[in-house]
């Protein structure tokens, strides 16, 4: 995930981009640059670091020109430096590109670049050179022929030195056009340009644009103009920059169809050779509920004993670990300061060590012998969600991977959608619940891992006390905490312990307790086993966490809505928690 934008117009086009991207920081701040064109030169600034601070060493606002385009990094393909900030200049200086998304035949397209000299570790780079070489005078041309040379996702922005166009193209990352009068602005968001136009065109998958100061031409995938009217959006600028949403927190969860596609490309590796003895995942929160999914799966699959730990345990336990052992770290941030020292000790005792991280070169992504990077984008929300998805989709590629078991997970982003869109019957169930004080959640196999990540999301943001049991224990002791005023929610997809759930959700209603039941949309049984059913589209039974994950971070986040939590930023709470 990175942030562009675009200006093309009579203003001095660096200020008003300073601005736009300043706006777009959300998206991504690990790096910022900004290339203006002017009297048949391309001028170029750019470094690694916040906006403000590359900002403060390289004055922006002094570039010459009226045309420009900008862009803040979140790195996916070489680290975060001067020299991978975007934009990209092609190779004789005349096109430059900033980018958003991934590249995918970059390393194929660069073979066929030969003898350029390419100055970055960028996917993104090679789009400047390809460009050039397409370039024959028509810069629209030369970008639609280029892309058809891609696979990957993108939305691009392109300009030349000629000062006339701004050419932008997208598939798979967000592209929006801010029409103005005598001016014509381009963001990945709204927020780019919202206080300037509220006019706005947004591009689809395979469409092109032509901007000039005057006009914006729409070309479809084969390159034929198009027509489309502008839609007037009625946005202040902070909720622009939650894309429209109320918190961080829902658009992240809205993007999680997104990222899990993005996620199915990720390469998976591992550090060691041979089969590991053992594999320890070791993680805290959000990310050590992913890592026990990873254990039913991995052992399911590839029949390799895996213990899960809690970090701040793991690191006192003095742990059994030795060189025949994989460990395996997880964590969005990658700064969480247990999961680093339990890191460190696994190496130390001569483990393999292997990270699973989202935010590009931090601490533990650097200390591990390999890393494998999530690709959720930056998660600002507190409480993770769309980070944990990309997670099970690289604990899901690492069985595969170890046990040649194939899972088909092209479906899931089409069945999350199907899950989003019943919003607001999981916003109804909210307004049901909403002033219970505490919450049961409960699940079996796969899916117990999903009731305490189900309970950690609701207590995290609403102050809720819940917990998750595996539903087989609720006998052992829970279930004397069952009465009318105490809500269960059970996850009871149509797997092979359905029968088992379904038997303790009637052992709770025999108590007068409450059921919100987590349960396939086709499971015309389950009615009379719950008060609320939240509805799921089937699986293959091992996918199911991938779903049903879903309606609880929306019953979480609808609960503590009502109860007008601060929901981006609990109480207590950090996103990064770098002390012990
Ligand atoms: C904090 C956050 C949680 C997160 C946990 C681990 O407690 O509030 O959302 O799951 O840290 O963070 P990490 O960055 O290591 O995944």
């Amino acid at each position: 995930m990175c942030g562009i934008a675009g200006y093309i117009g009579k203003k001095k086009a660096a200020e008003l981009l300073l601005k736009s991207i300043k706006n777009l920081e959300y998206r991504g701040y690990d790096s910022v640059g900004m290339v203006t064109s002017s009297e048949g030169k391309i001028h170029i600034r750019k470094g690694a670091g916040k906006v403000d601070e590359v900002n403060a060493k390289l004055d922006f606002p002094s570039m010459p020109g009226t045309v420009g385009i900008a862009h803040t990094r979140w790195a996916t393909h070489g680290k975060p430096s001067d020299r991978n900030a975007h934009p990209h200049i092609s190779y004789s200086g005349k096109i430059a590109i900033a980018h958003n998304g991934i590249i995918e035949n970059y390393l194929e397209l660069k073979e066929s670049l030969q003898g350029i000299e390419f100055k970055s570790d960028t996917d993104s780079e090679v789009l400047a050179h390809l460009i050039e070489k397409n370039y024959q005078g028509n810069l629209l041309k030369a970008v639609q022929l280029s892309l058809k040379m891609v696979i990957g996702t993108y939305a691009i922005c392109v300009i030349n030195t000629n000062s006339e166009e701004i050419v932008v193209a997208r598939n798979g990352s967000p592209l929006a056009i801010g029409i103005g009068k005598g001016e014509n602005f381009v963001g990945s968001d709204v927020s780019a340009f919202v206080a300037h136009t509220k006019k706005v065109i947004y591009l689809n998958d395979f469409e092109s644009a032509e901007i000039r100061t005057n006009s914006v031409s729409i070309f479809n995938n084969e390159g034929k103009k198009i027509s489309r009217e502008p839609k007037t959006i009625d946005w202040d600028i902070e909720k622009a920059q939650k894309g429209g949403y109320k918190h961080f927190m829902l658009k992240e969860i809205h993007e999680q169809p997104q990222v899990v596609r993005d996620s199915i490309s990720i390469p998976v590796f591992f550090p060691m050779k041979e089969r590991p003895s053992r594999i320890f995942i070791v993680a805290c929160g959000t990310a050590g509920y992913a890592g026990l999914v990873g254990k039913y799966i991995i052992e399911k699959s590839a029949r390799i004993p895996v213990e899960v730990a809690y970090a701040s345990e793991f690191r006192y336990a003095e742990p059994i670990i030795g060189k025949d052992d994989l460990f395996i770290a997880i964590s969005q941030s990658g700064e969480t300061a247990d999961t680093l020292a339990a890191l460190r000790l696994a190496k130390q005792k001569g483990a393999h060590t292997l990270a699973i991280i989202n935010v590009m070169d931090s601490t533990i992504a650097r200390e591990s012998d390999a890393v494998i990077y999530t690709r959720a984008g930056p998660e600002i929300g507190v409480a993770s969600t769309k980070a944990f998805i990309s997670q099970l989709v690289v604990l899901y590629k690492l069985a595969a991977e170890l046990s040649g078991k194939k899972y088909d997970l092209t479906t899931i982003p089409q069945k999350i959608d199907a899950i989003l869109s019943q919003e607001e019957k999981i916003k109804e169930t909210a307004k049901k619940y909403f002033l219970a004080h505490n919450f049961l959640y409960i699940g079996r196999n796969l899916n117990f891992p999903i009731a305490l990540e189900g309970a950690l999301k609701l207590k995290e943001i609403s102050y809720i006390h819940a917990e998750g049991y595996a539903s087989g224990e609720m006998k052992h002791g829970p279930i004397a905490l069952v009465s009318d005023e105490v809500p269960t929610v059970a996850i009871a997809p149509r797997d092979s312990t359905y029968s088992k759930i379904v038997s303790n959700m009637q052992e709770i209603k025999a108590r007068n307790g409450k059921i919100i039941a987590v349960a396939s949309e086709k499971d015309g049984e389950i009615a009379k086993h719950a008060d609320d059913i939240l509805p799921i589209p089937t699986t293959e039974e091992d996918l199911y966490p991938l779903l049903t994950v879903v309606p609880l971070q929306l019953l979480a986040y609808y609960i503590a809505d009502l109860r007008e939590c601060d929901i981006d930023k609990p109480r207590n709470l950090a996103k990064s928690v770098t002390v012990e």
